[in-house]
């Protein structure tokens, strides 16, 4: 099978750092660049925990990271710390001497799909804010694009920041309304229920991928720990793996069992329910604009994650806490 070229944006901390695994560490990935966007913990610790992580892999140097939008497009950042810690199990790197591209994330979006029009895909596993600029900045954007693999929202079920809305909708409800409108081939992967029912470990699990022992294995329990316990703490039974399930359906698309066309809209003016994603599935007469998974071969998700993060490698750099 002929590698898969992407772009990874992301908000990196826990299962953002997997997703960026797997887009290493996959031999069918070809992972072009990483954008980096406001989101889950502070944007220098996301910037760090994405160079550790290509590290880990042993591919520091070897996919250009790129630093994106700092904040949302209108709104003030909210945080995730309280979810995720610093989103690295408190693993850290030397960095001094390590250099992002100097190019903005959102110019390096319109070049590189202007470089390569139709054949990347975009996986976008955090705030929507660098896609939406882009849009905002060259509508021909969206047209360059092979397609959008969105992680966000709900599928007419809970948020997990409130009731209504999901993180990463929520955080940036004005770029996701944005980007669901600018006409993209779009597959959503939302929140509940299917993260919460078909991507979630349990501590059996967690212990077998852990088992492996190599340097990968031992850096995914570290990073996904904190958010293990604070899903525990909410009432979910486990580890869950909304990001790395993104890439992991771009890249091995037979693990989708489910998915349905629908017309997914953005709340953006509701205080109450803010960043909420109204998903209608075609019984309301709105033309559809994304493919929604509904579900997943769960066990095979596993399998795959366990068998990639056993994968034996030598980090570029030493990792402090490893
Ligand atoms: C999403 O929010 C973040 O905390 C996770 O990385 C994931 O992208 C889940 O709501
Ligand atoms: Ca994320």
């Amino acid at each position: 099978m002929a590698p898969i070229p992407f772009i990874l944006d992301t908000d990196t901390a826990q299962d953002d750092c997997v997703a960026i695994l797997l887009g290493i560490l996959d031999p069918v990935a070809d992972l072009r660049a990483i954008t980096m966007v406001a989101g889950n913990v502070g944007f220098e610790q996301q910037t760090d925990n994405a160079l550790m992580t290509l590290s880990v892999a042993g591919a520091l140097g070897d996919v250009p990271v790129f630093l994106g939008c700092r904040r949302p497009m209108v709104r003030p950042w909210v945080s995730a710390e309280n979810v995720h810690g610093d989103g690295a199990g408190g693993l850290s790197m030397e960095t001094s001497g390590l250099k992002t591209a100097s190019e903005h994330g959102v110019d390096a979006l319109l070049r590189l799909t202007a470089e390569s029009p139709g054949e990347l895909t975009i996986v976008a596993i955090g705030p929507l804010t660098n896609i939406a600029m882009a849009v905002v900045k060259d509508p021909s954007f969206a047209g360059r694009v092979k397609s959008l693999y969105i992680m966000g929202g709900s599928n007419n079920a809970r948020g997990n920041i409130t009731a209504a809305a999901e993180f990463n909708f929520y955080v940036d409800p004005d770029a996701a309304k944005i980007v669901f409108e600018a006409g993209f081939d779009i597959t959503v992967v939302p929140w509940e229920p299917l993260t919460v029912r078909d991507a979630l470990f349990s501590r059996e699990q967690m212990a077998e991928i852990a088992s492996s022992d190599s340097p990968v294995a031992r850096f995914f329990t570290a990073v996904c720990e904190t958010t293990l316990e604070f899903d525990e703490s909410v009432g979910i039974p486990g580890s869950s793996h909304p990001d790395s399930m993104t890439v992991a359906l771009l890249l091995h698309p037979e693990l989708v069992t489910h998915s349905a066309a629908y017309a997914v809209d953005i709340e953006a003016d509701s205080e109450l329910t803010r960043g909420y994603s109204a998903m209608s599935w075609g019984v309301h007469g709105l033309k559809p604009n994304a493919r929604v998974i509904e579900s997943i071969d769960s066990a095979k998700f596993f399998e795959y994650i366990k068998s990639t993060m056993a994968t034996v490698t030598t980090p570029s750099r030493p990792i402090v806490g490893l």
